[in-house]
């Protein structure tokens, strides 16, 4: 049977809390002060901390702080008179969740029977590292390169949590497949995992898919319908483009992430929420914010736990893993066996891969359809496969040169290359053309 050490110094909400907790299939020890819960544990270490914030010998977070081995103990603060930024600070040092007063029974059923089943999970997690080594693969993820490694040391931290995940990277680099991993590694993994792309919603529907509507109310509303945040109950949201959601509509969103609940169109009645958001974009949040695309304080509120998921060319090590399992995964349905001809991986490495991972399954898709039982370099697109050109022409670079004085050579010796074609140089040289025409501007000027 689990062990749950209740700590708060209101005497009555401790014995109420002490019964709920019993209900739900837990030993039980209460703690009215830091020093009696310290106690408390050192007689018998506890599988969850209920701990309330302020007490009257220390602020409750001085005990969660001193908790050790927290791989056997997880933290739920109770917490009445802290805000919720407090809670926030909580979910950032790491407690699995929180809990408002009063403690609304409904929650802290759903809390316990998450906390109560760790085993399992750390049983799976455990095999999920010994997959890595093996097959160089985390869930559904794959790569062993240091960057995807530190990855996935945040999904395993995260995962567990109830904190909200924002995740940053450039288009193409996996952050739907991360939201999903971290999914799958948590306590909600047997309840929906439901991806909304906001950019692909109408902003006029926005509102009525993420939080449903009644019937009649407003024109075409003939059935009553669930919205995403429904229909995820004990699960996972992932809201994917968060940058494209309306603004007016980030208000009502930050304001059902504070109050854990909501209301569907057309209603007045309160609905309970247990959901996990995680949300992501493709742009530097903090431009999105400048270019008042994303409320600071939504941002704030999403960003407990920020992930960035790193640009495919800073993982380069990954690239031949991916391709030959893209591959793989092409010959299984296919049911055929074909497979790289030498040189074919080695343009692939070398490529920079502005697209990320989605352009480097895209190409090998491309390249299978165009190849008979070998994909040479020649059934990848020409820039992929010049980016292993051996013909291409080398400079030499003297040691004791500018770092800039260098970048000039290259983008000059790239634009000849490129017949002064500036699309082009700019995609070979990984910068966009906005970069590049300022280089040239200023070696212009330099020169004048
Ligand atoms: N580490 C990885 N291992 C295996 N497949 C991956 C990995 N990263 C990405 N992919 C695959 O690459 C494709 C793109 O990934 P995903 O859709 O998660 O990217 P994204 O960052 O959400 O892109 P966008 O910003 O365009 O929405 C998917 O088909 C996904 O399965
Ligand atoms: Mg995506």
């Amino acid at each position: 049977m689990p062990h749950a050490l209740l700590v708060d110094d209101d005497t009555n909400a401790l014995s109420a809390l002490n019964t709920l907790v019993a209900r739900e299939g837990f030993t039980t020890s209460t703690a009215a002060t830091l020093r009696e819960a310290r106690e408390r544990m050192a007689e018998q270490r506890p599988d969850v901390v209920l701990l309330d914030l302020v007490l009257p010998d220390g602020d409750g977070m001085d005990l969660f702080q001193n908790v050790e081995s927290r791989d056997n103990t997880e933290v739920v603060l109770i917490t009445g008179h802290a805000s919720v930024e407090t809670s926030v600070q909580a979910l950032r040092l790491g407690a699995v969740d929180y809990l408002l007063k009063p403690v609304n029974v409904k929650q802290l059923k759903a809390i316990l029977s998450r906390v109560s089943r760790p085993p399992d999970l750390k049983k799976e997690i455990g095999a999920l590292r010994g997959e890595l080594r093996s097959l160089g693969r985390f869930g559904r993820l794959l790569g062993t390169s240091e960057a995807i490694q530190k990855v996935y040391d945040q999904i395993e931290r995260v995962a567990t949590s109830a904190a909200t995940v924002f995740i940053t990277g450039e288009s193409g680099t996996g952050k739907e497949l991360v939201a999903q991993t971290v999914h799958d590694f948590s306590r909600r993994r047997k309840q929906p995992f439901i991806a909304v792309n906001c950019g692909a919603i109408s902003p006029q529907l926005i509102e009525s898919e993420l939080f449903g509507h009644e019937k009649g109310s407003f024109t075409g509303a003939v059935h009553d319908h669930k919205g995403y945040f429904e229909r995820a109950s004990g699960g996972t949201l992932f809201l994917d483009e968060i940058t494209e959601m309306p603004i007016e509509l980030q208000v009502k969103l930050l304001r059902v992430l504070e109050a854990g609940a909501f209301m569907r169109v057309g209603s007045g009645q309160q609905i309970e929420v247990d959901v996990r958001i995680i949300a992501a974009t493709n742009r530097n949040p903090q431009e999105a914010v400048a270019d008042g695309k994303l409320r600071e304080d939504l941002l704030y509120r999403l960003q407990v736990f920020p992930l960035h998921v790193p640009p495919l060319r800073e993982r380069a090590g990954d690239v031949a893993l991916l391709a030959r399992n893209f591959l793989d995964e092409i010959n299984r349905t296919e049911q055929t066996s074909k497979i790289f001809a030498p040189g074919a991986l080695e343009s692939l490495v070398e490529y920079h891969w502005p697209g990320n991972v989605r352009e480097l399954k895209n190409i090998i898709h491309r390249a299978y359809i165009m190849a008979d039982d070998l994909l040479h370099a020649d059934c990848l697109p020409v820039e992929v496969e010049k980016s292993h050109d051996v013909t291409s022409p080398f400079f030499q670079v003297r040691v004791g040169s500018t770092i800039s004085e260098v970048e000039r050579r290259l983008i000059l010796a790239t634009l000849q290359q490129c017949n002064g074609n500036k699309e082009k140089t700019a995609e070979m040289l990984g910068v966009s053309l906005k970069t590049l025409y300022n280089r040239l501007r200023e070696y212009e000027s330099q020169s004048a």
